[in-house]
C-alpha cells in the first residue's frame, strides 16, 4: 500500500462512495494477496474457468487484505463494479492484487484486480476487477468499529 492510498482512505469524508481507480497501467498494482493456478476442476460447461471460482479467489484475497487492515474478522457485505474483462483458462497463474479504497466506521472497501499469466507468455493480463466491501465483526458476528492506530493503517 502506498502513502497516498493510506491518506486517501483516511480523509474525513469516509461516507462518500469512491469509484474504483481507472486501469491505467499494464502491470498489477497494489498488494498481492493471493496467487493460485486455475485447474480443470474450476471450469464451467464451456471448459473455461468458471467466473464464480474467480470471484471467490478475489473475495478470499480481499478478505485477507481487509482482515489485516481491520485487525479482526471480516465478512463480505457487498461486491460492486465487477468487470469480467477476459476469459481465464486452465493452467493460467491467477494473482489477486488489492488497493485500499475507503475505510469507514466498520467497513473497508478494497479494489481488487485479478491478473493472469498464461502458459508460455511473459506479460500478465487483467481479467477481472471490482470493489469489495468487508465489515469488521466481533465474536457474535456484529459490526464493530475499526481500530485506527493513530495515523497508521498498514497491511
Ligand atoms: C455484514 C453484516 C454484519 C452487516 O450488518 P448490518 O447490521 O447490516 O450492519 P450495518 O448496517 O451497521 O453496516 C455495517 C457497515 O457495512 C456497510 N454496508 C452495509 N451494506 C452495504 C452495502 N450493500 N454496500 C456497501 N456497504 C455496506 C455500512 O455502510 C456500514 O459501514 P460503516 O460502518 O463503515 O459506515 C451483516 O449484513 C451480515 O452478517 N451479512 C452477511 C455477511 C456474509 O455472510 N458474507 C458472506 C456472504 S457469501
Amino acid at each position: 500500500m502506498t502513502d497516498s492510498q493510506v491518506t486517501a482512505a483516511q480523509t474525513p469524508d469516509t461516507q462518500t462512495h469512491v469509484h474504483a481507480p481507472a486501469i491505467t497501467g499494464n502491470e498489477p498494482q497494489g498488494d498481492l494477496c493471493i496467487r493460485t493456478l486455475a485447474m480443470p476442476a474450476d471450469t464451467n460447461a464451456n471448459g473455461d474457468i468458471f467466473g464464480g471460482w474467480l470471484l471467490s479467489q478475489m473475495d478470499l484475497g480481499g478478505g485477507v487484505f481487509a482482515g489485516k487492515v481491520a485487525k479482526s474478522r471480516t465478512v463480505t457485505v457487498a461486491i460492486e463494479a465487477m468487470n469480467f474483462r477476459k476469459a481465464v483458462y486452465v493452467g493460467d497463474l491467477v494473482s489477486v492484487h488489492a488497493n485500499l479504497v475507503r475505510v469507514g466506521r466498520t467497513s473497508i472497501t478494497v479494489h481488487l484486480e485479478a491478473w493472469v499469466l498464461r502458459r508460455r507468455e511473459q506479460q500478465s493480463i487483467l481479467v477481472t476487477d471490482g470493489n469489495f466491501t468487508y465489515v469488521s465483526i466481533d465474536e457474535q458476528g456484529h459490526p464493530q468499529p475499526i481500530q485506527r492506530d493513530g495515523a497508521t493503517i498498514s497491511t
